[in-house]
């Protein structure tokens, strides 16, 4: 059986009412939303007014209408960026940035419409928020930062730095693509202004869904502009949310699962699900602090942590690593630079990366145990660089030189 510990890139598996939600949607009320009066397009209408309210109970959201719903977290973080600032803007953000928060600012910044202060973070990888203070200046326009890195399991004081940034009168931006359903969030308490989220990670839903909380003091240029099945009388996008910042046929079907990973989230609650998934993540850091060649990253105090584990094997290339777990035992991690390579960067494993293993709200403690066996074998292995030096002189006809089994070969169990 497969083990699936990649639950950062998406969760897997879901909730099973959520597979029979897809399956009745696409059998029973498959209606464009707000299209039409009769009544499976009011039903398909009902869904997603349902699913803004669940987000809304979820974030600790007023008005549930502020919360609009995109593709995913790209989606809704290019629609905050993009839309929030204006040329000769200044914006703080952090060297841990995925590319989704990264890439564009870059592209504003190269353009010479924006600037650009990227905030340090400590060994363990979280931000300081005098930091924060101390680089706004008066053209601050936003603060963007990830709550948890999804790069190094780092979770940043957001609680801490969000007054700072209201303090001075910028919006504040936060990247919950780690943290939503995973780590309890409230909007006002935080002073966030923009709450960037995913459907398809720790809220369990299926690809395509996500969405961005827009706070009252957010002045958001449209994104995708067009059909909103309301106010068609009018030239322009309306001003009305959330039809400012939606456009076009939304995924329905998609937003039919996240409607009941939402209410499954809702019904065990947030703080369950984030001591669950801290005691997962105890484990396997118990077990990796007692494997010598293992090197682990981020944060030691656990409840500075996500449910995010990065680490490397002295002496062997993360890829290789990752394959191995892979081949030889089924189990599914992510190597590499994770799309962050700022994180990387400031961790000191670029370019090559890192191990990451991301256990999820299905993950059992006896596949955290196999994941932890599997490599103690991985250290066993010879690297590759030692492979290939073997290889060298079996070439050259040096016999027995070849120390063991290369990691590509052979299931061991
Ligand atoms: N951003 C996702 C990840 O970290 C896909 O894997």
């Amino acid at each position: 059986m497969m083990v699936y510990l990649d639950n950062a890139a998406t969760s897997f598996p879901k909730p099973p009412r959520v597979y029979e939600q897809l399956r009745s949607y696409l059998e029973e009320y498959g209606a464009c939303p707000g299209r039409g009066s009769y009544e499976m397009a009011r039903q398909a209408e009902a869904l997603i007014e349902q699913v803004r309210q669940l987000l809304a109970e979820l974030f600790s959201v007023g008005d549930p209408r502020r919360v609009v719903l995109t593709l995913n977290a790209t989606d809704a973080l290019n629609m905050a960026i993009k839309g929030a600032l204006r040329p000769g803007d200044h914006v703080i953000t952090t060297v841990l940035e995925h590319n989704s928060v990264a890439r564009p600012l870059n592209r504003l910044e190269r353009k010479g419409l924006i600037r650009v202060t990227r905030v340090g973070v400590s060994r363990e990888g979280l931000v300081d928020p005098e930091e924060i203070r101390g680089a706004v200046t008066d053209r601050t326009r936003l603060v963007a930062v990830v709550h948890g890195s999804n790069a190094i399991g780092s979770l940043q004081p957001i609680a801490a730095i969000g007054p700072i940034v209201r303090q001075r009168g910028a919006l504040f931006l936060v990247d919950a693509s780690q943290t939503a359903g995973a780590v309890p969030i409230h909007v006002d308490e935080c002073c966030i202004d923009l709450l960037a989220f995913p459907g398809h990670k720790a809220l369990l839903g299926p690809p395509g869904t996500g969405g961005l909380y827009v706070g009252p003091r957010a002045k958001l240029s449209p994104w995708r502009e067009g059909g909103t099945g309301v106010f068609s009388e009018l030239p322009l996008q309306p001003d009305e949310f959330p039809y400012a910042l939606e456009a076009g046929s939304p995924n329905t079907l998609g937003l039919a699962g996240l409607r009941e990973s939402l209410r499954f989230i809702l019904q065990y609650g947030v703080e369950w699900i984030r001591t669950h998934e801290l005691s997962l993540t105890e484990r396997l850091l118990d077990g990796l602090r007692r494997q010598e060649r293992c090197r682990v990253y981020g944060p030691s105090a656990l409840e500075d942590r996500v449910a995010v584990v990065s680490l490397t094997l002295d002496g062997s290339r993360p890829d290789e690593v990752g394959g191995f777990l892979h081949r030889a035992h089924g189990i599914a991690v992510r190597t590499g630079l994770h799309c962050a390579p700022g994180a990387h960067r400031a961790i000191g494993t670029f370019p090559e990366g890192t191990i990451r293993i991301s256990p999820g709200y299905f993950t059992t403690t006896a596949e955290i145990d196999r994941c932890l066996a599997a490599l103690e074998e991985a250290a066993q292995q010879p690297s590759s660089e030692k492979r290939e030096e073997e290889r060298t002189l079996e070439r050259q006809g040096v016999t027995g030189a070849f120390a063991g089994p290369p990691c590509d070969q052979g299931r061991s169990r």
